[in-house]
């Protein structure tokens, strides 16, 4: 039996009863509408904590104005039946008065990670999703909580506030749970045509051949390497392939978030972050690819 709780004191309560039996607590954030992505996070902290706390909350102080807040996709019934056969026990599912009651006025922060690929597209973003998490943190107080690969700066920047702030939760970095033709999952997938989605894995392609030919820029030390060029000809293969037009494409340090902008960059950097984020239709898609330079997926390592 699933149990769905709506508000912050019950939760309380109920993260107290855990506790007391002596269990650790793993917590999966999600807005809902699951798919499989977030089924793999809550059954890998099934699998690695005592109890398992599942949040739906779509945030509203994430959205900018002119954004999918409205019309981002809801179904409670079908995430309570997705959740429960996953094993998940417990669902968090507070309204926006409980969160951010009248009078609510304190936000975090984000700092420089924050800044460029997705906070520069969406001002404010990194600042609302920081604050729902360290709230989301305070009530449920877990042990572990785990974070998607698929928005790898999300991550990052959670990882940051968590260090930053002394919060004594562990971040898990999960892998991305990918489509059969590479889509990366996300619950925005839903806004899809049938057309639009026929196109979709073109981002993943994109990803993974630039990724290649950065890996085979190393092996001659990116000598003639011209990453303008190359991030120029995939976003063209983006726009021949159905995309409206690329909002980033992006090659950074998968550390610092730092953009490697040439050759020289690219030299100093270990682990590399290629960020993209694409409009088909009228849908914003992201996905990246972390990765070694000696080609060592980092992907969902903790
Ligand atoms: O990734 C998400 O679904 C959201 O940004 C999160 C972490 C649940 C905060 O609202």
């Amino acid at each position: 039996m699933i149990k769905v709780i709506t508000t912050i004191r019950e939760a309380v309560e109920t993260i107290n009863d855990i506790k007391k039996s002596g269990l650790s607590v793993g917590f999966v954030p999600t807005m809902g509408y699951f798919h499989d992505g977030h089924i793999e996070l809550m059954k890998r902290s099934i699998k690695e904590c005592g109890e398992t706390f599942v949040s739906i909350f779509v945030n509203p102080i994430q959205f900018a104005p002119g954004e999918d807040l409205a019309r981002y996709p809801r179904d409670l019934e079908r995430d309570k039946t997705m959740a429960a056969s996953a094993g998940v026990k417990y669902l968090f599912c507070p309204g926006v008065s409980e969160m951010y009651p009248e009078g609510f006025q304190t936000r975090i922060s984000a700092g420089p990670l924050a800044s460029d690929f997705c906070g520069a597209s969406r001002p404010g973003h990194f600042d609302g999703v920081c604050t729902v998490v360290a709230k989301l943190f305070n009530i449920i107080t877990p042990d572990r909580a785990y974070f998607g690969m698929k928005d790898y700066q999300q991550l990052v920047v959670i990882e940051k506030m968590t260090e930053d702030l002394n919060m004594k939760v562990k971040i898990v970095r999960c892998e991305t749970v990918r489509e059969k033709d590479g889509l990366a999952m996300s619950s925005r997938n839903s806004y899809l045509s049938p057309e639009e989605r026929k196109a979709a894995p073109a981002l993943k392609i994109a990803l993974e051949k630039l990724e290649l030919e950065i890996i085979e820029a190393r092996a001659s030390d990116f000598k003639g390497f011209d990453i303008e060029k190359a991030l120029e000809s995939h976003k063209a293969f983006l726009t021949g392939s159905g995309f409206k037009g690329v909002d980033y494409l992006k090659v950074a340090s998968a550390d610092t978030l730092a953009e490697a902008r040439n050759a020289g960059d690219l030299r100093s950097v270990d682990r590399v972050f290629i960020a993209a984020a694409a409009f088909i239709g009228r849908t914003r898609l992201i996905d990246n690819a972390v990765f070694d330079l000696d080609k060592k997926k980092v992907n969902g390592h903790e």
